[in-house]
């Protein structure tokens, strides 16, 4: 017997993006509409909860009629509603999760909290369809620095997480410390283009006792010195070479982990996700790296890697389907680990 197609309205908002979308059987997206608050947020140089909490509540009803009228359904043909409810910003969490629980209650259906970097590893499933578990993740986000055993659908060990700062947050301190504003990371990555990677020697960290684990506030210090030790000088800085001397340094660390670990866990696959792993340096690294060593190397597309909803369709099918269901009680968890429920 044909079993019956599920179809997964799935709710984001837990950073700075109101995004929702029509996901088949986990892996086909029939919608992926996301409003980004980018504009409103640039002004302070970084996102502001409460100004994120407000846009949510006033874009999430469009955003979600906008998903159901470019699948060409309607909330009567879901099976389930899936929303990220945590880690984020709480407020911003709590306008999702209210309003998928609403849906869920006034439809009678299935309600299926996602956890957001299940979501971003998930996004791998979308375009790579033969993909499965288990392989070896690594998440860059802006909140997040974590290398990933997948093991199976739902189930993590991480192995490895920054000590201080995430990579995106590195990424962005530094744009801003070199005047390219927010978000750093797809500025430094567009003006690294016309610099030279190996003009300034930046530090890669490593952290003693824990092969894979990562910190790059020590990275942001050294970018910061070099710069005041040019004004002191008086020399005039070429950001161009700085920021791609710095986005070396953080590849470098990336890739040397996550390469590691998926020669020492014995794996032939690696994937990356979270929204440095748009970066184009990183990717174009990653796969030499992964060709010469006969690992295969999965990645989303750009617009998977940073916040959607999709990602979060694609996580809630798995947990769909081994029985995993939320209560009308859930609540957001702006802390939640991976794993946990
Ligand atoms: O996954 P994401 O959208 O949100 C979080 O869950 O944090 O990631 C956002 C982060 C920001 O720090 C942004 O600067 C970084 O991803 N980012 C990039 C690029 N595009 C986005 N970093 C480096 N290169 C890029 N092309
Ligand atoms: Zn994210």
């Amino acid at each position: 017997m044909m079993e019956k197609d599920v179809y997964i309205l799935a709710i984001e908002s837990s950073c700075d993006e109101t995004a929702a979308a029509v996901v088949r059987n986990g892996r086909d997206v029939l919608s992926n509409v996301i409003f980004s608050q980018i504009e409103l947020h640039k002004l302070y140089g970084g996102v502001v909860p409460e100004i994120a909490s407000r846009k949510h509540i006033e874009k999430i009803n469009q955003v979600i009629e906008a998903a159901l009228s470019e699948a060409g359904m309607t909330l009567d043909e879901m099976t389930a509603i899936a929303v990220t409810y945590g880690p984020g910003l709480v407020g911003a969490l709590l306008v999702g999760v209210a309003e998928a629980k609403a849906i869920a209650f006034a439809k009678k259906k299935p309600l299926i909290g996602v956890h957001h970097i299940e979501g971003h590893i998930s996004a791998n499933y979308i375009e790579n369809k033969q993909l499965e578990p288990p392989f070896a993740c690594l998440v860059v986000s802006g909140g997040h620095t974590h290398l990933v055993i997948v093991k199976d659908y739902g189930e993590y060990e991480i192995v490895g997480r920054t000590r201080d700062d995430a990579a995106g947050e590195a990424f962005d301190k530094v744009a801003r410390a070199i005047g390219l504003g927010y978000p750093g990371g797809p500025k430094i990555d567009k003006l690294s283009k016309e610099g030279n990677p190996d003009a300034i020697s930046f530090p890669r960290a490593k952290v003693e006792n824990a092969e894979y684990d990562f910190s790059f506030s020590g990275l942001k210090s050294a970018v910061l010195n070099y710069l005041n030790s040019c004004e002191m000088k008086g020399e005039e800085v070429n950001r161009a070479d700085v920021a791609a001397s710095f986005q070396k340094a953080v590849i470098d660390v990336l890739a040397e982990h996550a390469l590691h670990a998926v020669k020492e866990y014995g794996f032939t696959k690696l994937a990356i996700a979270g929204g440095v792993a748009s970066n184009s340096s990183l990717r174009e690294r990653f796969q030499k790296e992964c060709a010469l060593r006969k690992i295969e190397f999965y990645y989303p597309s750009p617009v998977l890697c940073t916040d959607n909803a999709a990602m979060i369709g694609a996580a809630a099918y798995y947990e769909y389907k081994k029985g995993v269901r939320s209560g009308f009680d859930l609540n957001a968890v702006p802390g939640l680990k991976l794993g946990e429920r």
